[in-house]
């Protein structure tokens, strides 16, 4: 099971190799999240909207190793935006992946533009 986390690893826009076209804004959902592949990896996309920001992150919560973040909701905690896994309610970062709760659980991010209305999300493979 842990290789399959090893494949997310947080990308920063610096170190971006793709700019990877998911579709159009108009296709995710509005404060929620939804979930793309990319090669291998499954990555949920965030459109927040209250917040009229995006956020990608990996959709593996690596509490019990579930396909599940893009189901969570999201908000935030002390003004930082954030994913709570939908199955025991762990809640991460959705700009460097840090459980809040503290513990060494993290999750990968990945940086997002929006161009003439289509969604990319940034990859370093
Ligand atoms: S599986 Fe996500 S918090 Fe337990």
């Amino acid at each position: 099971m842990e290789h399959i986390l090893e494949q997310y690893k947080s990308v920063t826009k610096n170190n971006v190799e793709t700019w990877f076209k998911v579709g159009m804004t108009t296709d995710f959902p509005e404060n929620s999240g939804a979930c793309i592949k990319y090669k291998t990896k499954q990555i949920a996309v965030y459109n927040f909207k209250r917040a009229n920001t995006w956020y990608a992150a990996q959709n593996l919560c690596p509490h019990k190793m579930e396909m599940v973040l893009s189901l969570g909701m999201i908000g935030d905690k002390e003004g930082i935006p954030k994913v709570a896994c939908p199955l025991h309610k762990k809640n991460f970062s959705l700009e460097d992946g840090t459980n809040l709760a503290g513990g060494d659980l993290k999750i990968a991010t990945y940086p997002v533009k929006i161009e003439n209305g289509n969604v990319y999300i940034g990859f370093s493979d």
